[in-house]
C-alpha cells in the first residue's frame, strides 16, 4: 500500500507559467509499477534502462560485477534533510566518512576498470567524499558548481556552491571527450590575424569561441519553477550539470550507474545522450517521478543549456534559438557541430 502523499498531488493554486513536474497519486501507481523491485533484479538485462526502487546497499550487491562505465551519485549530504518519508540524519564527521567508503566498496565492484566516478557534495560533506574517495580512487579533479541558490545566513557566509569529485578507477585510462563539452562563449575582444578571426567564428548572430571547459561552473542554476525539468523533489540537480558529466566521461551505448536518483536526473540525461542507466531509489515517489521523466524523454531529448551539440554560456537563449531554427547560415557544419544528440 502507498501512503498518503503531500508533496506530489496537483496543489490547488500554481502559477500559470510554473512548470513543476507533479504526480496524482494514480500516476505514483502507474509509474512505480513501471519500476523495478530488488527481488527481480537478478540479472543486467532485468536492470538495464531501469528504476530500481530500493536500498541502494542492497541492490547494488544484485548488479553483476563490472558493468559500469561511469558512476555519478548525489548521496545525501551530512545535513538534517527531508527526502519524502525519510528523514536523513546529521552524523559525525566519522560516522559519515563511513557511510561513505561503505557505499562506494559495494560499487567499486561493479565498476569497469575504466570507470569514472563524479560524487556531488556540500562544502563540509567535500571535506570528508574527498578523502575517501582518494584512499580508494583516483581523484583526478574536483568542480566547483556556482548554484545560485542558497540560505542567508546572520553569521556566516550564505552557502552557494557545491563540489562535484571526478576520480577514476585507473589513473590513466579512463574517457575524456573534451571537445564534447567546450562552451560556447560570445567574444568580447574579436582579434584577428591577416583579417581572420583567431580561434573564434565570424557568424550573423554574432562572434562565438569554444573553450576549453574549466573545473569552476558558473552557468547553470537549480531547477526552478518555470523550468520543465522542476520537479517538487528537494535536491534536485540541473540536467546540463549532469549532462556535461555524462558528455564528458562516457560514450554513447555505456553504462551509467545512480545509486541516489532521485528524481531521476542522471538517468534522464543518460537515455537523452543514448547511454543505459541504472538508477536506485529507495523512495517509491521518487522512482515514480524518475520514471515518469524517463517516459517523458522518449519524446522530449531537450536539456535546457544544451543545443545543437554545444553548451552556451549563460543569459544566450535567444542566439541559441536563432541558431536552432536554421538561421546560422555563415556557418559550416565543422564549425558549430550541427548534428543533434538525438538518436
Ligand atoms: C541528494 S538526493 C539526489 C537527487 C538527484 N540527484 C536528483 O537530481 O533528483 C539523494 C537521494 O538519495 C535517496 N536515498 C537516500 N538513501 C538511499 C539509499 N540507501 N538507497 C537509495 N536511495 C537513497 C534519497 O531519497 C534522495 O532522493
Amino acid at each position: 500500500m502507498l501512503h498518503e502523499r503531500g508533496v506530489f498531488t496537483v496543489p490547488k493554486e500554481r502559477a500559470e507559467r510554473n512548470r513543476t513536474i507533479f504526480l496524482t497519486e494514480t500516476e505514483t501507481n502507474i509509474y512505480l509499477s513501471r519500476c523495478v523491485c530488488p527481488a527481480k533484479a537478478d540479472t543486467l538485462s532485468d536492470v538495464t534502462d531501469a528504476v530500481i526502487h530500493g536500498d541502494a546497499f542492497a541492490v547494488i550487491e544484485c548488479l553483476p560485477a563490472n558493468c559500469v562505465d561511469l558512476l555519478i551519485a548525489d548521496p545525501p549530504y551530512n545535513l538534517n534533510k527531508i527526502f519524502n518519508n525519510t528523514a536523513f540524519k546529521r552524523m559525525s564527521d566519522a560516522e559519515y566518512a563511513t557511510f561513505t567508503e561503505s557505499w562506494l566498496l559495494k560499487i567499486k565492484r561493479v565498476l569497469k576498470d575504466t570507470a569514472s566516478i563524479y560524487v556531488c557534495c556540500d562544502w563540509r560533506t567535500s571535506l570528508i567524499i574527498g578523502a575517501v574517495l582518494q584512499q580508494h580512487f583516483t581523484v583526478q579533479n574536483r568542480i566547483t558548481w556556482q548554484r545560485e541558490k542558497g540560505r542567508g545566513a546572520n553569521h556566516n557566509w550564505k552557502n552557494s556552491m557545491e563540489d562535484i569529485w571526478f576520480a577514476t578507477v585507473s589513473p590513466k585510462t579512463f574517457t575524456f571527450n573534451v571537445d564534447a563539452v567546450k562552451m560556447r562563449r560570445k567574444v568580447i575582444a574579436p582579434y584577428k590575424i591577416n583579417g581572420k578571426p583567431k580561434d573564434w567564428q565570424e557568424t550573423e548572430h554574432g562572434n562565438f569561441r569554444d573553450t576549453f571547459p574549466s573545473n569552476f561552473w558558473d552557468d547553470m542554476s537549480v531547477p526552478y519553477w518555470s523550468m520543465p525539468e522542476n520537479t517538487d523533489h528537494p535536491t534536485q540537480k540541473p540536467e546540463k550539470l549532469i549532462a556535461k558529466l555524462i558528455l564528458a566521461s562516457s560514450n554513447r551505448g555505456d553504462m551509467v550507474l545512480d545509486p541516489f536518483v532521485g528524481s531521476g536526473t542522471s538517468a534522464v540525461v543518460a537515455k537523452k545522450l543514448g547511454r543505459h542507466y541504472i538508477g536506485i531509489e529507495c523512495e517509491e515517489e521518487y522512482c515514480a517521478l524518475a520514471q515518469k521523466r524517463l517516459e517523458t524523454a522518449d519524446t522530449d531529448i531537450e536539456i535546457q543549456g544544451y543545443s545543437d551539440d554545444v553548451f552556451w554560456e549563460r543569459n544566450t537563449l535567444a542566439l541559441q534559438q536563432k541558431f536552432n531554427s536554421g538561421q546560422a547560415t555563415q556557418l559550416s557544419e565543422v564549425d558549430i557541430n550541427v548534428s543533434k544528440h538525438a538518436h
